[in-house]
C-alpha cells in the first residue's frame, strides 16, 4: 500500500497512542508463565504483540479477549507450556523470537521459531551463544532463523556479560535462567531497556556503570493484572511531527516515560523543542505522563555513547528532526541500527537524500546538516514500520507530494498511523 501526503502547516488534536509493544510482549509471556489467571489491559492491536499472542496460544496457553485489548490469560506456571504442533511464527517481531527462545530453551520439548522476510536475516547468534553456554541445543541457519530449540536438556546457570547493549538478548538469558540449575547473572555495562527485570521484580546490583541482574531458577511468577502504558516510541513520531510544522498543539495522555526508553524527549528539548510533561505519575511500576507539544525552531545536536540504547528505536525520526533543524546533527555509536527490521542507517540516508537533505553516512551512524528545504518524492519503507512513519512525518514539511511505498508496515507497531496523521492535519 502507498501513502501519499501533502505538506501540513498545522497539527492539532488529542491522540490515544497505541500501547507499548515492548511491555506488552513481556506482560503476555509472564502472564502465560504465571501461577493462575492474569489480566492484561490495554493490550495493543499492533502486529508484533499479536504475533506473541499467536505463539503463546500455539504453546497451549489459553488467552481470551472478551473486549478488545483486555486479555484473560490462564497461566500454567513455569512448566505449563505444551509442545507446539507447528513452527511458531514470530512474524516481524524480533522481541517475540528472542524472548520466546529463552523460555523455550529450557522446555522438555523441541520447538522452532520462524519469522517473515525481514526477521529471518536478523542475527540470532547473539541469543544462541549464551543459550548454548547454558547447555541448550540451538540450531540456526547461517546464524539466522529458523531457530530450533531441541529442549529436553537441563540448563545450567551462567554469568553472562552482554557483548552488545540489547534488551532482547538480556531478556532471553534471564528467561532461560528461570529453567536453569543455579543462578544466572547478566552483566550489562551500557544500560538497555529494563522492562524484563522490573516486571520480574529482580534485584539489581549496580557498581559504577555496571549492572548485575540475577535470576533464581524456578522463581514463581504470581498471577496479576498488567496495564500496558501508551508507547513512547509511538509518541516520538508525533513529538517530532508537531515540532517541525508551523502551528498547532498535539496532546498525548498516558505515555510511558521509562528512563531507559525516553532519551529522545531530552534530546528534542536540547534541540529546542517545546514539549510540556504534565501529570507525571507511576502506574504498574512504570513512569507515565501526559505530553503536550507545539512547533519550535530546532537546532542540531550530537548524540552518541551510552545514551544510544535509550533512543535506538527513535533514531529514524530523530534524523527527520535533524533535517528540519538549523545546523549539524551527528548520531554515532548506533551500528545496531544496521540489524533492525532493515538497515535503518542506509534506509534513512537514502530516503532523506531523496527528499533533498544533506546527509553523511557512517558505519555507526549518520550526520545531517539541517535547514535545506525538503522536496516531495517517492520513498520506500523498506518494510520497516519506523522508516515508514519517519518518512510520513518528513512528508509534512516537504514541498509538493511525498509517496511512501509499502506504507502498511506501520501496522507492526502503530495501526491507524496514517489516518491519525491526516486527522491531526485537519485539526480534528
Ligand atoms: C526491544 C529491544 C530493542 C528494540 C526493540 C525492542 C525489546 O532491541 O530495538 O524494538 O522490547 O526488548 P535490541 O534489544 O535488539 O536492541
Amino acid at each position: 500500500m502507498n501513502q501519499t501526503l501533502s505538506p501540513a502547516a498545522c497539527l492539532q488534536g488529542s491522540v490515544a497512542l497505541p500501547a507499548d509493544k515492548s511491555i506488552a510482549h513481556r506482560a503476555a509471556m509472564l502472564a502465560a508463565l504465571s501461577d493462575g489467571r492474569s489480566i492484561v489491559t490495554n493490550y495493543p492491536d499492533a502486529a508484533d504483540p499479536r504475533s506473541t499472542l499467536a505463539c503463546l496460544r500455539q504453546l497451549g496457553v489459553q488467552i481470551d479477549e472478551e473486549e478488545r485489548g483486555i486479555l484473560v490469560v490462564q497461566g500454567g506456571g513455569l512448566e505449563g507450556l505444551q509442545k507446539p504442533r507447528a513452527p511458531l511464527d514470530c512474524g516481524n517481531s524480533g522481541t517475540t523470537m528472542r524472548l520466546l527462545a529463552g523460555i523455550l530453551a529450557g522446555q522438555p520439548f523441541s520447538s522452532t521459531l520462524i519469522g517473515d522476510a525481514s526477521l529471518t536475516p536478523r542475527p540470532m547468534g547473539r541469543i544462541a551463544d549464551p543459550l548454548r553456554q547454558m547447555n541448550a541445543t540451538v540450531t540456526l541457519t547461517d546464524g539466522h532463523a529458523p531457530v530450533t530449540l531441541a529442549g529436553g536438556h537441563p540448563l545450567r546457570g551462567i554469568d553472562y556479560q552482554l557483548p552488545m547493549p540489547s534488551a532482547q538478548v538480556k531478556s532471553c538469558v534471564l528467561l532461560a535462567g528461570l529453567y536453569a540449575e543455579g543462578e544466572t547473572t547478566v552483566i550489562e555495562t551500557i544500560p538497555s531497556r529494563d522492562h524484563t527485570e522490573r516486571m520480574l521484580g529482580l534485584d539489581t546490583l549496580e557498581m559504577g556503570d555496571t549492572r548485575y541482574l540475577t535470576i533464581t531458577p524456578g522463581l514463581r511468577i504470581p498471577a496479576r493484572t498488567w496495564t500496558v502504558p501508551r508507547d513512547f516510541s509511538a509518541a516520538a513520531f508525533l513529538l517530532v511531527a508537531s515540532s517541525i510544522v508551523s502551528e498547532g498543539e498535539v496532546f498525548m495522555p498516558g505515555v510511558g516515560l521509562n528512563p531507559t526508553r525516553s532519551a529522545l524527549l531530552d534530546v528534542l528539548r536540547i534541540m529546542g523543542a517545546d514539549i510540556t510533561v504534565e501529570y507525571e505519575r507511576e502506574e504498574g511500576g512504570e513512569r507515565l505522563a501526559d505530553l503536550k507539544v507545539r512547533p519550535a525552531a530546532l537546532h542540531g545536536v550530537s548524540v552518541s555513547g551510552p545514551l544510544i540504547p535509550s533512543l535506538i528505536d527513535e533514531i529514524p525520526i530523530l534524523a527527520v528532526a535533524a533535517a528540519c533543524a538549523e545546523g549539524r546533527t551527528e548520531i554515532r555509536d548506533a551500528a545496531e541500527l544496521r540489524v533492525k527490521e532493515t538497515d535503518r542507517i542506509a534506509a534513512m540516508v537514502t530516503n532523506l537524500r531523496t527528499l533533498g537533505a544533506d546527509v553523511e553516512e557512517f558505519e555507526d551512524g549518520l550526520a545531517i546538516t539541517g535547514g535545506k528545504p525538503l522536496t516531495g518524492a517517492v520513498v520506500d519503507s523498506y518494510d520497516d514500520h519506523r522508516i515508514a512513519m519517519a518518512m510520513g512525518v518528513a512528508a509534512l514539511v516537504a514541498s509538493g507530494q511525498t509517496t511512501i511505498t509499502n506504507a502498511e508496515a506501520a501496522r507492526v507497531s502503530f495501526p491507524g498511523f496514517w489516518d491519525l496523521l491526516k486527522r491531526l492535519a485537519r485539526g480534528e
